[in-house]
């Protein structure tokens, strides 16, 4: 065979969303059939990959002092250094330019490459950010998982919103849909495999669509749910715009599904919304939301939220927090507007200085943190399933997992419970997690 990495050691480091940390189990797949083996550590590898984020500039500045880091490394020994994802389709050569030792970039369509490239030796630098029309298919075999009980299923990949702010669909290209056929073979072989819990993703999941019947995300969940073994589906990113009826239907009366929500909110005020582009005003997002607890009153949300967006005025911002008052969301993920390439908001002047936007999204994380420890509180002498999904370094006996709210738990179990599903008594908290004793032994 041609593109045999025999030898080799490769270390992928993954910045950004849950869709990267997936493309780099398919990229670390790829490249353990080609004969290379996984490195714990950036230092024993042959080959590194930097799979990347460009949704904000602060993702793209973190990615500049790592390849800092690996160039550095690359004086001391002969190792090849790629960078992959979203920053690779977006800067393109480009990256060349800047001061780093960087042997390839490859784009989010062009992973099967790998082994080709990498054997080749790269006498030259080689770059590659071209786009397919279609669905790629990774058997799913190929997949290096990092977990063995809670599986990532990607069932569609880009995005056709154009959300102002947003780069996604100029790196990630148009919405692509993955066959159901192909998600629910997938989805079987995990069961099979003993997995217990799916995440179904896309940057829109919402808007999914089977290319070969049109059936779409509501009737993808249901089938999913209806695989044997599985016990939990969560599926990430929701659009309150796309998120219909019938998909909130099918949640309330499939309880694998969890009750458990990401619908990013960005803004609570219907003008800034508005300059965004996003489709729903505040009152749509709080009738959604409305609607969602009355069909599943124990239903968790999150959100991700802009502050700073250009224009956006003190009035505006009361607005977001209101909203956050009045949800009273389990968690958030809130950032500084920042402008980035191509997008339609980067001709605004972005007119809300860098102090500004930082007393807002301390002033959020503040309120943020007040909410949690009160929801948390409420669950203090409950007893809840767990999935634990891993053990604590320095104390033995002590597990991390996350309940059906996607909250994370620690816990304490005299008997090893490494991805297994266990009952646990929550007995205090803190803002940002539960804590308690495991009860059962099943
Ligand atoms: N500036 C700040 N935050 C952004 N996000 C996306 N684009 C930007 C930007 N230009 C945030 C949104 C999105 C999350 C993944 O990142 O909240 O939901
Ligand atoms: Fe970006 Fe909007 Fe698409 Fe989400 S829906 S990926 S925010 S363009």
């Amino acid at each position: 065979m041609t593109d045999r990495l025999t030898n080799l050691k490769f270390f992928i480091r993954t910045f950004g969303c849950q869709m990267n940390e997936s493309d780099s189990e398919r990229i670390a797949g790829i490249l353990r059939q080609a004969g290379a083996v996984k490195a714990d550590r950036a230092e024993e590898g042959d080959i590194l990959i930097v799979n990347t984020c460009a949704v904000r500039n602060k993702s793209e500045e973190k990615l500049y002092s790592y390849l800092g880091r690996l160039s550095r490394l690359k004086r001391e020994k002969p190792v090849q250094v790629g960078v992959t994802g979203c920053v690779a389709q977006l800067r393109g050569s480009e990256l060349l330019k800047k001061k780093f030792d960087i042997d390839f970039i490859l784009g989010p369509d062009t992973y099967g490459q790998l082994p080709h490239i990498i054997k080749k030796g790269l006498a030259e630098k080689y770059i590659s950010t071209s786009w397919s029309k279609d669905w790629q298919e990774t058997p799913p075999d190929l997949i290096l998982r990092e977990s063995s009980v809670s599986a990532y299923v990607t069932i569609m990949e880009g995005c056709n919103n154009f959300c102002a702010y947003c780069i996604v669909p100029f790196t990630r290209g148009r919405e692509k849909c993955r066959p159901l056929r192909s998600v629910l073979a997938e989805v079987s072989i995990l069961a099979d495999r003993g997995y217990k819990e799916i995440q179904l993703l896309g940057q829109n999941v919402n808007s999914y669509r089977d290319p070969d019947s049109g059936r779409g995300f509501a009737e993808l969940l249901e089938e999913v749910s209806s695989i044997d073994g599985i016990a939990w589906v969560r599926f990430l990113t929701s659009h309150p715009k796309n998120f219909g009826l019938e998909i909130g239907e099918v949640m309330a009366r499939t309880k694998k599904i969890c009750r458990q929500l990401h619908l990013p909110l960005q803004s609570g005020s219907t003008a800034i919304l508005k300059k965004m582009k996003r489709g729903y005003t505040k009152d749509d997002y709080l009738d959604k939301v409305a609607w969602l607890r009355q069909l599943m009153p124990e239903i968790s949300l999150s959100t991700d939220i802009i502050v700073g967006f250009p224009g956006e005025s003190a009035k505006d911002f009361k607005e977001t927090l209101d909203v956050m008052e009045s949800v009273r969301f389990a968690n958030i993920f809130s950032f500084r507007y920042s402008p980035r390439p191509l997008t339609e908001a980067s001709a605004l002047k972005d007119d809300v200085p860098f102090e500004i936007k930082t007393q807002r999204l301390e002033e959020a994380q503040r309120l943020q943190r007040k909410i949690q420890i009160e929801n948390h509180r409420l669950q203090v002498g409950r007893v809840m399933p767990v999935l634990c999904l891993g053990k604590g370094k320095k104390t033995p006996q002590l597990y991390a997992g996350r309940n059906e709210g996607y909250q994370v738990v620690n816990f304490h179990s005299e008997k090893d419970c490494r991805e297994k599903f266990v009952d646990v008594r929550i007995t205090s908290c803190g803002p940002y997690s539960l804590s308690g004793e495991r009860i059962d032994s099943r």
